[in-house]
């Protein structure tokens, strides 16, 4: 499994995107440590706050299937029916949420443009200063 096959996993899950309010679709590819692939997209609501996004979506199939060890995760973004414009990067829920499942020092975020337009950097680059489990072994 490389980057690029993950990118176009992110892509095709984009099209499943549910974007009716903001008109922004999200498509997501996490692969876990033994090669699976798990995608999901943004899934939003006439209520806003129940909204989903793509890489929440990816890790709640993930781990409701009995995944909890990943190590990478592609993220597409940008007007819905159209090529991305810009780089999304996941908000700042959804790196909480990597956190818990992911050692920030190894697990690897992809944004992609398109497959040959990557960009990739580590969860702790993007979540540093984090709070998690160890904060509250440490408490105890
Ligand atoms: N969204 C994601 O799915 N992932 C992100 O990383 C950023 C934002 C979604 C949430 C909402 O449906 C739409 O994009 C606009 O914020």
């Amino acid at each position: 499994m490389n980057a690029e096959m993950l990118a176009l996993a992110a892509m095709e899950a984009r099209k499943f995107s549910y974007c009716p309010y903001s008109g922004f679709s999200v498509g997501a590819a996490l692969l876990s440590e033994n090669g699976a692939i798990y995608t999901g997209c943004n899934i939003e609501n006439a209520a806003y706050s129940p909204t989903n996004c793509a890489e929440r979506t990816a890790f709640f199939k993930a781990v409701s299937e009995g995944e909890k060890r990943f190590s990478a995760i592609a993220v597409c973004g940008g007007p819905a029916g159209l090529e991305p414009v810009d780089f999304c990067w996941p908000c700042g829920v959804c790196r909480q949420v990597m956190m818990e499942f992911c050692d920030p020092e190894r697990f690897i975020v992809i944004s992609v443009k398109c497959p040959t337009d990557l960009e990739r950097c580590y969860l702790r680059d993007l979540l540093p200063r984090s709070f998690g489990q160890t904060d509250l072994e440490k408490a105890r």
